[in-house]
């Protein structure tokens, strides 16, 4: 079967980065038209050249990078340097990349290829603000975006930047608004799954010891993102978000999803980009989200390695 294009669409971010690596190391499977950038855990300037890094040290230059919205739709921006670090990919060392920003903005390079392709799949792992934007402005892309395959909201788990909501929903509601009820086939991998695909020590240790350079530059980002988890949530390990995305479209077999409706919090300030997830049916809302509840961790974890170690040893 021919590779399936994607585009993903990223703010890194730690785990957005090994998302790339994991994608850039499974040419057979995904076809990466491009790499969209958008302000999220850290500014703008920061997440377009952390993703031209990872295309420098995956040996993928030619892939294009984009840099995109630089705020959110409606509201102000909101940053996680706190837990990433100030670079956005603390636990790496960081340089100046080959890989070249393109010119065009990232949401006119989302248009202009959804219109002049078809059965594309959005990755998105970060605020939805390109995404939103770029339907909000031209809805006739739709009929190419075959699915949306999206990091982010909470149920089970509650909020990880406010009590009720997920850092990328919360970022941009009004974006996440509009991609949930685009109409187009949605999996969303919120903190349920996240929180279940834990980089514990032995883990990331595996990982290391492939000693290629997209091995040790995940290894470190890992071991620098798992003092702040370990801490705040008591686990063995930090949960590793955005992989989960490329990894459902590499094994979907290691993942168990619902449909169900899912809504956004746009108005109330106390639960603003909450996702109401009626996973029990008790509403006559459309289902709109293939919602995943359950992971194979240690399956995930053994296709992560095997796809890391395919990587050149320098
Ligand atoms: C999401 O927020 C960011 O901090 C991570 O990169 C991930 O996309 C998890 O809530
Ligand atoms: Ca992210």
């Amino acid at each position: 079967m021919a590779p399936r294009p994607i585009i993903i669409d990223c703010d890194p971010g730690q785990d957005d980065a090994v998302a790339l690596f994991l994608a850039m190391s499974s040419p057979e499977d995904v076809g990466i038209l491009g790499i969209t950038t958008v302000a999220g855990n850290v500014p703008l300037e920061l997440t377009q050249r952390n993703a031209r890094m990872m295309c420098d040290i995956a040996g993928r230059p030619e892939i294009p990078v984009f840099a995109g919205c630089e705020k959110p739709m409606v509201r102000d921006a909101i940053t996680a340097e706190y837990i990433h670090g100030d670079t956005g990919i603390d636990g790496m060392d960081v340089f100046e990349p080959q890989t070249p920003l393109q010119e065009r903005h990232a949401v006119d390079f989302i248009v202009a290829t959804l219109l002049a392709t078809e059965n594309v799949t959005l990755i998105p792992t970060g605020p939805l603000s390109n995404i939103g934007t770029a339907i909000d402005r031209h809805p006739e892309i739709l009929k190419n975006v075959s699915e949306i395959v999206i990091m982010g909201g909470a149920m089970r788990e509650g909020g990880n930047r406010s009590p009720s909501a997920e850092f990328n929903i919360l970022a941009d509601p009004h974006a996440a608004n509009i991609v949930l009820n685009c109409g187009r086939p949605i999996t969303l991998m919120g903190l349920d799954i996240t929180h279940q695909v834990l980089s514990t020590r032995d883990r990331v240790a595996r990982i290391r010891e492939l000693d290629n350079p997209v091995a040790a530059a995940t290894a470190g980002m890992l071991s620098f993102f798992h003092r702040y988890d370990t801490k705040k949530y008591g686990s063995q390990g930090t949960p590793l978000h955005d992989p989960c995305t490329v990894a459902y479209l590499l094994k979907p077999e290691f993942f168990k999803t619902k449909a169900c409706n899912v809504t956004v919090e746009t108005e109330s300030e106390l639960t603003m980009g909450h996702t109401a997830v009626d996973f029990w049916h008790v509403t006559d809302r459309p289902h709109n989200v293939s919602w995943a509840y359950e992971v194979d961790a240690e399956g995930f974890y053994e296709l992560l390695t095997e796809r890391l170690g395919r990587f050149p040893l320098s």
